[in-house]
């Protein structure tokens, strides 16, 4: 498969994200909220280069496509944790179409964190059918089927270290 973001350049992106999330929250407690299962590799070398104090907490959401792309999510493992007056940042693999993301948005709104942004490692932007405004970004990628550090096409190829372009192998 073709390597599109190698393990070297996701480091150096990831190590710029951690530096701009710890300034950006300076002084704060931060909970990193992960969507499983996609986030686990990009998380866990997130918060190692986020300075300051960090704990963290997951969700579990499934995405069912219709043809219409109507997007119905349903939400299979709740926080552990309270959110309400906390600074909440969610931690996404990719976003696609943005549903899962948008419904994720307002399922945690609710809850009155004092505030809720997104980090996701990559962006396909032109795949997007609905707006979710996206704080930190580590790549924009173009619409093509991707796998690997923690991505995969029906639970394989999470453990690779670079992100793959899927190409039926
Ligand atoms: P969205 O709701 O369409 O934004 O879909 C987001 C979710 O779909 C992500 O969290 C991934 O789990 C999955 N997904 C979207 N594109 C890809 C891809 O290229 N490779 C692997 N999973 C993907
Ligand atoms: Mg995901």
């Amino acid at each position: 498969m073709e390597i599109l973001i190698d393990q070297q350049k996701l480091a150096t992106r990831i190590r710029e994200l951690g530096q701009q999330i710890s300034e950006d929250y300076r002084g704060k407690s931060l909970i990193c909220i992960g969507v499983l299962k996609g986030c686990v590799l990009f998380m866990s070398d997130l918060i190692r280069q986020i300075d300051g104090d960090v704990s963290i907490d997951f969700m579990g959401v499934s995405s069912y496509r219709g043809k219409e792309s109507t997007g119905v999510v349903q939400i299979t493992l709740d926080l552990r944790g309270n959110i309400e007056g906390k600074d909440v940042l969610i931690v996404e693999d990719i976003v696609d179409s943005g549903l899962t993301l948008q419904y994720l948005m307002q399922a945690l709104q609710v809850r009155n964190p004092e505030s809720l942004r997104i980090v996701t490692l990559l962006n396909k932007s032109e795949c997007r059918k609905v707006e979710v405004p996206l704080d930190y970004v580590g790549f924009e990628i173009p619409n093509a089927f991707v796998v690997g550090y923690g991505l995969d096409l029906d639970e394989r190829f999470r453990n690779l270290s670079h992100i793959a372009i899927y190409d039926g192998e």
